[in-house]
């Protein structure tokens, strides 16, 4: 694997944290990529972490095949019949010319060298094939206490995101997509969660783990202070909403 080490980093512990905490997609997002894709047959995951979409995938495709680079996310990788779980990157995909009618990263084509991984999307699709970006961007609270998260995201933690967020932030808007684009319908993912779900969540993100490598927790052992003490409650679940952005195309052969 031909990857920049550092960028792996980001994800080579805490898979245990991210399948716990990290939210899944809507259901309406793989209904609409089975209906642009030729057929039904082979969907490929790429970057799959945990397997939050591969298990989605799996519902509608015959077969998946969900990699990732990280050892400690497919470790913690949900388990389905239909999912084949390999250990390779984006950029070298195991499976032969022309076999697949999807192949979908989610939350992850800004990690990839993207002109080999597109090398590889136009060898592993058949004819029609799609390929799809999926990122899922800052979220927001349906709450008073959105105000809080905002200040946290933007002011303070905002510095110790690495430079590849900015395509998050932006919906992935900026990404070379050498591809015919796809339209997709709009898409939110909504959860309704309490306070430890909140901070479990926010510990995934790669600007925590940077402040917890540079001794900076203070930083976060004080938003969630103030955070439990305005949420009132822990229990008490607060809506929760992520805008998800899409890049799809068809992968002319
Ligand atoms: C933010 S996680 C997204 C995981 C999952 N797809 C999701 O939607 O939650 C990004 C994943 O991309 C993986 N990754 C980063 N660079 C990669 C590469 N070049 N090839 C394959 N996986 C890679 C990381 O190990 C990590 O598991």
């Amino acid at each position: 694997m031909t990857q920049d080490p550092t960028k792996q980093g980001h994800f080579q512990r805490g898979g245990a944290e991210y399948a716990r905490y990290r939210p899944s997609y809507p259901p309406e997002l793989v209904d609409a990529l089975a209906a642009l894709a030729p057929g039904c047959n082979l969907a490929v995951d790429v970057g799959c972490g945990s397997g939050q979409l591969s298990a989605l995938l799996a519902e509608r495709f015959e077969r998946v095949v969900a990699s990732d680079v990280s050892e400690s996310q497919l470790a913690n990788a949900i388990a389905h019949p239909r999912i084949s779980y390999r250990h390779e990157a984006a950029e070298a995909i195991g499976i032969g010319a022309g076999e697949a009618d999807l192949v979908v990263a989610a939350q992850a084509a800004h990690w990839f060298d993207l002109g080999a991984f597109y090398r590889e999307v136009r060898r592993v699709a058949g004819e029609g094939g799609v390929v799809a970006l999926i990122s899922y961007g800052v979220p927001y609270l349906e709450s008073p206490l959105n105000v809080w998260l905002q200040r946290f995201y933007w002011q303070e933690l905002h510095p110790f995101w690495p430079p590849e967020r900015y395509h998050v932030e932006t919906g992935y808007n900026d990404l070379p997509f050498p591809f015919e684009p796809l339209e997709m319908p709009a898409l939110f993912i909504r959860r309704s969660w309490n306070l430890h779900e909140l901070t479990g969540y926010i510990r995934t993100w790669s600007a925590s783990k940077r402040l917890l490598e540079q001794q900076r927790e203070a930083l976060l052992l004080d938003f969630e202070a103030t955070l439990a003490e305005v949420w009132g409650t822990p229990a008490e679940q607060v809506p929760i909403v992520w805008p998800v952005s899409f890049r799809v195309g068809r992968v002319a052969k």
